[in-house]
């Protein structure tokens, strides 16, 4: 049986304005009137046998709306603050471990990201399965198609008798030059950030590359707790809330699990994933998931364009017209309006940073 842990707790600011702190791009209606928290849950729920989300106390009502008519039993890991990957990761399997399910597979699966093919999915991550009950950390591999520095990248090697492929290195966001080599060097793949192991491999690792997180999170996550929210008195959307104790939680180090552990672990395999997959991680990605027309314009809601191309532009609420532009993204929501070069997308991260300074 397989746990499927989402990690939910990314604030998706190369979004915004439609991301919000309050409102992150995993909770937002992207596809089909579905968020890609949604998509997620639906990818996996025919995967596992049970569900524990991982997300940020000041998310959980609409994690629950999210969770609502799902198919199968689950839990969700409320996070005082956010303490990155590794500490999230480190508290679902810490779980599982003291409901006595420390040897069964745990998939991590971030919540943001779009795979639309679910059944290949499914097959890919089947893949993996003896690699990781034999004790492996199975990650999921995609062709990599340009030099980025926002993944993670593997160094595979020969096949291993488990049927995945052994992992040579494991670098996380290499820069520009770093990545460029890499590429050139052709046996690399992108991490696709998606995670099989047993639970209790993982606690191993943590013990091993990272103790301090591994011992506050433990600290954080006592069997009193587990056993409050067993007993709490419970209305019907916050039946499977856990609360790990702020005290040693606000203290871990915060990681990503990629730096923390990956990086240094050496059992690691890989299987590759040949089907569509993206980590939704700016606007030009989000531009990707509608289709173009032979301008290669993207339009989203009311929005209109006469000698237009390459722009994008996302208007769910009132028409918004392009005239004669150019490899323009625009973005228009109630309260704020984004006008951005296709080039420049990856600056709306620190346009955000700044808006913050001035509130
Ligand atoms: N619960 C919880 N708490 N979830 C978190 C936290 C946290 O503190 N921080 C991040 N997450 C969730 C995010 O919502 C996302 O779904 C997932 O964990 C991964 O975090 P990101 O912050 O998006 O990581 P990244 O995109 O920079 O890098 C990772 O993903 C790449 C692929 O998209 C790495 O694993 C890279 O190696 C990988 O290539
Ligand atoms: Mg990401």
């Amino acid at each position: 049986p397989i746990t499927a842990v989402i990690l939910c707790g990314g604030s998706g600011t190369r979004l915004w304005p439609l991301s919000r702190k309050s409102f992150p791009k995993q909770f937002v209606p992207l596809i089909g009137g579905k968020s890609l928290l949604q998509l997620t849950l639906d990818r996996v729920s025919g995967l596992g046998q049970r569900v524990m989300v991982v997300a940020a106390e000041s998310h959980r009502f609409m994690v629950a709306d999210n969770m609502q008519g799902l198919s199968c039993p689950a839990q969700t890991i409320l996070e005082p603050t956010g303490r990155n990957t590794a500490a999230a990761m480190a508290l679902a399997a810490l779980l599982a471990e003291q409901q006595g399910q420390a040897d069964g597979l745990m998939l991590f699966c971030p919540a943001d990201h779009h795979i639309p093919d679910a059944a290949a999915f499914g097959d890919t991550v089947k893949q993996g399965v003896a690699a990781a009950e034999g004790g492996a950390i199975v990650t999921f591999g995609i062709s990599p198609s340009f030099p980025s520095t926002a993944y993670g990248y593997i160094q595979q090697g020969p096949k291993r008798p488990d049927g995945a492929l052994a992992v040579q290195s494991f670098i996380e966001k290499p820069q520009a030059d770093r990545a460029q080599a890499l590429l050139l060097q052709g046996d690399v793949l992108w991490n696709a950030g998606i995670f099989l192991c047993r639970a209790s491999v993982l606690l191993q690792a943590l013990e091993a590359h990272a103790p301090d997180i591994l011992s506050a999170c433990r600290a954080a996550l006592p069997a009193s707790a587990i056993a409050a929210a067993e007993h709490a008195p419970q209305s019907t959307q916050d039946q499977h809330w856990l609360r790990p104790l702020a005290e040693p939680f606000n203290a871990c180090r915060s990681e990503s699990i990629d730096y923390a552990v990956l990086e240094h672990h050496a059992n690691i395999a890989v299987v590759p994933y040949f089907g569509a997959w993206s980590d939704v991680g700016s606007w030009n990605a989000v531009a990707e998931l509608s289709p173009a027309d032979s301008d290669g314009n993207r339009l989203e809601g009311q929005a209109v364009s006469l000698g237009a191309s390459n722009t994008f532009v996302h208007a769910p609420h009132r028409p918004v017209v392009a005239l004669g532009t150019k490899d323009l993204l625009i973005i228009d929501t109630p309260d704020a309006v984004l006008v951005a070069h296709r080039d420049s997308a990856e600056m709306v991260k620190e346009v955000v940073a700044r808006l913050e300074k001035q509130d």
